[in-house]
C-alpha cells in the first residue's frame, strides 16, 4: 500500500501522456504503475453499446471517420485506436464500457466514468451505465461524472447508489451548494480553480478532484492542498511527485 497524503492519483483517459487514450494499453499501463484510479468517456453506438473514447467522432484517435452515434458496435471494433499514437499501438482497439468492467473488477482501483452527453444527449445512456455498473458489483468504486448536469440530476433519480460528479471548468460560486443541490458527491473541476485560493473553502464541504495536471509544479502545488485526487495524462510521474513529498 502507498503511503501518501492522501490525495489519489486518477489516470486521465488511461496513461494517456504515454499510451493511447482511452485503450486497455493505457488502463493496464495505468494500474501497472499503480494508480488508484482511472476516468474515461463514454459514448452510445447506433445500435446501443456503451463504447470508451472521449470525441463525439472516431476521427481524431481512430483510422475512420465520423459519429459515433452513427456506428454500430461492430463498426466500432473494425477501427484501429492505437496507430494515430504511434505505430507500436497499431491493432488496439476501442474497448467497450463492459470490457473495461470486466477488467476492473477483480482490482482494487476506483473507476470514473466520464458521460460524453453535453454534445450529445444519448438517449437511455445513464441507465445502461447505471445497469452495467450494478451487474459487475461495482457501485461503491465507480464515480459518474458528467459535464451535463442535468444527467447527473437524472443518474441520481435512477440510482442513489453510485456516487456523482460535477465536472465544470467554470469558477462556480460556493460550488458545493450547487453540488449538494444536484445530489452529487464531488466537484471535478479544472486546474484554475484547483490552483486559485477558492479550492480551499470547497474542500471543506465536498471532495474536489481536479482535472488535467500534467505540469510536477502543479502537482506538487495541488498535492500540498491535499485535494482528493489529480487526474493526470502521466500517473507515474503523478505517483513519484508524490513519493518524493510524501513518502
Ligand atoms: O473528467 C475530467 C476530464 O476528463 C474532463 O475533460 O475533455 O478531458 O474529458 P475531458
Ligand atoms: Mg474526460
Amino acid at each position: 500500500m502507498n503511503l501518501h497524503n492522501g490525495t489519489l492519483i486518477f489516470a486521465h483517459r488511461g496513461a494517456s501522456g504515454t499510451h493511447p487514450e482511452n485503450t486497455m494499453t493505457s488502463f493496464e499501463k495505468a494500474y501497472e504503475v499503480g494508480s488508484e484510479g482511472i476516468e474515461l468517456d463514454v459514448h452510445l453506438t447506433k445500435d446501443g453499446e456503451v463504447v470508451v473514447l472521449h470525441d463525439e467522432k472516431v476521427d481524431r484517435t481512430t483510422d475512420g471517420t465520423g459519429f459515433v452515434q452513427d456506428k454500430t458496435e461492430k463498426e466500432m471494433k473494425q477501427l484501429d485506436a492505437g496507430v494515430w499514437f504511434s505505430q507500436k499501438y497499431k491493432g488496439e482497439k476501442i474497448p467497450t464500457l463492459q470490457e473495461v468492467l470486466e477488467w476492473i473488477s477483480n482490482k482494487s482501483m476506483r473507476l470514473n466514468i466520464e458521460l460524453k452527453n453535453d454534445l450529445i444527449p444519448y438517449k437511455g445512456l445513464e441507465e445502461k451505465v447505471i445497469q452495467m455498473v450494478h451487474n459487475y458489483g461495482l457501485s461503491d468504486s465507480v464515480i459518474l461524472s458528467s459535464f451535463n448536469h442535468y444527467s447527473l440530476v437524472k443518474v441520481n433519480q435512477i440510482s442513489g447508489e453510485i456516487k456523482t460528479a460535477v465536472l465544470t471548468t467554470d469558477i462556480l460560486y460556493q460550488p458545493w451548494h450547487y453540488v449538494k443541490s444536484l445530489g452529487a458527491s464531488a466537484l471535478h473541476c479544472s486546474r484554475s480553480y484547483a490552483l486559485s485560493n477558492m479550492v480551499a473553502e470547497a474542500q471543506k464541504y465536498i471532495p474536489v478532484r481536479a482535472f488535467t495536471i500534467n505540469d510536477e509544479t502543479e502537482m506538487k502545488e495541488l498535492l500540498a492542498k491535499r485535494l482528493s485526487a489529480l487526474m493526470t495524462d502521466f500517473p507515474e510521474r503523478a505517483i513519484k511527485v508524490r513519493s518524493s513529498l510524501f513518502e
